[in-house]
């Protein structure tokens, strides 16, 4: 299914990477801030040269495991501040997955939850999905601070169930269904 892009939003634009935005790619995935909570380490760069090449090609988000990841740039100044990432869960379950990696210096402005709306949007009116998850590290505040921003329920919390970076963390589920994000829109409009 062909994506539409570049996808707008009020101050920001969601677009596919290119090869020119390795030196914004590397500060975000080189950032101990920004990965600890994250199921990676921060990258080296060549790491991020085959971070940067996974998001280059292209997918046709038609089997479980796929995923896209769009840069998300300021729209007056095109700089880079951050990236949204939509899974593909479950073809037969019509599930999805979104995720967010805002670098620290455009933090605090309502970006990553911006971003994300658009991708629950694109998940649920593009991609006809059924059930939409984010699923975190129980101590990533600013990540469950989006997620209830969005008006995504939180569902399960799993405690001690994953073994990262060295210690045992809890995991936080929310999920919005397609009523959901339906009922709420309508109540926006
Ligand atoms: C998770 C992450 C994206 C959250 O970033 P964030 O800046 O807190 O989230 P938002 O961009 O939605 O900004 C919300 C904040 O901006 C404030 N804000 C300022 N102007 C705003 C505006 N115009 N609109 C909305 N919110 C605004 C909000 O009040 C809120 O502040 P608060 O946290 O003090 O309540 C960020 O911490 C991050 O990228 N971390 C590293 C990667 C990571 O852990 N990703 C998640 C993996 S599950």
């Amino acid at each position: 299914m062909s994506l539409p892009l570049p996808i707008e939003t009020e101050r920001l634009t969601l677009r596919r990477y290119t090869e020119t935005d390795y030196d914004d790619l590397l500060k975000l995935q080189s950032n101990d801030d920004v990965t600890r909570f994250l199921l990676y380490e921060s990258k080296t760069p060549e790491q991020v040269r085959d971070s940067l090449a996974l998001r280059l090609a292209d997918v046709p988000m038609d089997a479980d495991g796929q995923a896209v990841t769009f840069a998300v740039v300021l729209r007056e100044t095109g700089q880079h501040v951050g990236e949204v990432t939509m899974f593909v869960q479950s073809v037969e379950h019509k599930g999805g997955e979104i995720g967010f990696v805002f670098h620290p210096d455009f933090h605090g402005r309502g970006y990553a939850t911006e971003a994300a709306a658009a991708l629950l949007r694109l998940g649920f009116e593009h991609f006809g999905m059924h059930r939409m998850i984010g699923r975190l590290d129980g101590r990533n505040a600013g990540s469950a601070g989006v997620m209830k921003r969005l008006g995504m329920r939180q569902e399960a919390h799993f405690v001690s169930n994953e073994f990262l970076k060295g210690e045992w963390t809890d995991e936080l589920v929310f999920a919005m269904l397609a009523e959901e994000w339906k009922a709420g829109t309508l109540a926006a409009e």
